[in-house]
């Protein structure tokens, strides 16, 4: 049932390069990863997903979770249109986009919970903390902060990330953070962190960072 959600999530771009890509995507962060993060999410309440990118996985969540209200923001013009016309046609009222750089979020109303799914590592690195420092600014305490993204070990998995990184988009600097580095730099940012490996037989070094506003 819930993998239907994913095979309408990707019937509902009418690119099929883009459906090409979000197969990818949910290929690589398949159901077992997809629950493995979503178990963090609320049933209910406001959810931001920044640097949502074609809104793939706020989609997805949109539709299994129907009590929650989503909002995806990307700098991305056109993936945010395709999101949006990917929400009408699946007839989603729960989710919605904008167009927006995360280096300028400053928030506004409070929000339950924040994810980030591959996005720290194309963020200058001197840009991160105060963008966490404004993600803390609208999750209450106890809020959920969760961070999908690359470890730096063991380095051939971290090689293989980077090569389709710059495959997928040659333009966009990548930086893998040290997973006590980042881990560090949240604490600094007023949350408190642990770590939940997310172990795959595929060369993928994902890490998913739990955090929770202090
Ligand atoms: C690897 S994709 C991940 C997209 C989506 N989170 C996913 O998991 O499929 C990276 C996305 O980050 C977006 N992005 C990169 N830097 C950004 C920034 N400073 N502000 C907003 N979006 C950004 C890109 O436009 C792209 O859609």
């Amino acid at each position: 049932m819930r993998s239907e959600a994913v095979r309408r999530v990707i019937r509902a771009y009418d690119d099929w390069i883009v459906r090409g890509y979000c197969w990818g995507r949910f290929w690589i962060l398949r159901q077992r990863f997809l629950d493995e993060i979503g178990q963090y999410l609320p049933e209910r309440g406001r959810v931001l997903d920044l640097g949502c990118g074609f809104g793939l996985f706020s989609l997805y969540y949109a539709s299994v979770l129907p009590e929650v209200r989503l909002q995806g923001l990307d700098r991305n013009p056109r993936r945010i249109a395709m999101a949006q016309a990917a929400a009408r046609r699946l007839g989603l009222t729960n989710v919605s986009y904008d167009v927006g750089d995360v280096m300028d979020f400053r928030g506004g109303e409070r929000v339950d919970a924040v994810y980030m799914l591959d996005i720290v590592h194309h963020i200058p690195a001197d840009a991160v903390r105060p963008l966490l420092e404004q993600v803390a600014k609208v999750l209450p305490a106890g809020g959920l902060l969760l961070i999908k993204d690359v470890d730096r070990t063991p380095a051939y998995k971290r090689w293989f990330t980077h090569v389709l990184d710059k495959v997928m988009d040659p333009g966009t600097p990548v930086r893998y953070w040290d997973a006590d580095e980042l881990m560090a730099t949240l604490t600094e940012s007023g949350f408190g962190v642990r770590r939940h490996l997310m172990v795959d037989i595929l060369p993928y070094p994902h890490i998913l960072y739990i955090c929770v506003r202090q």
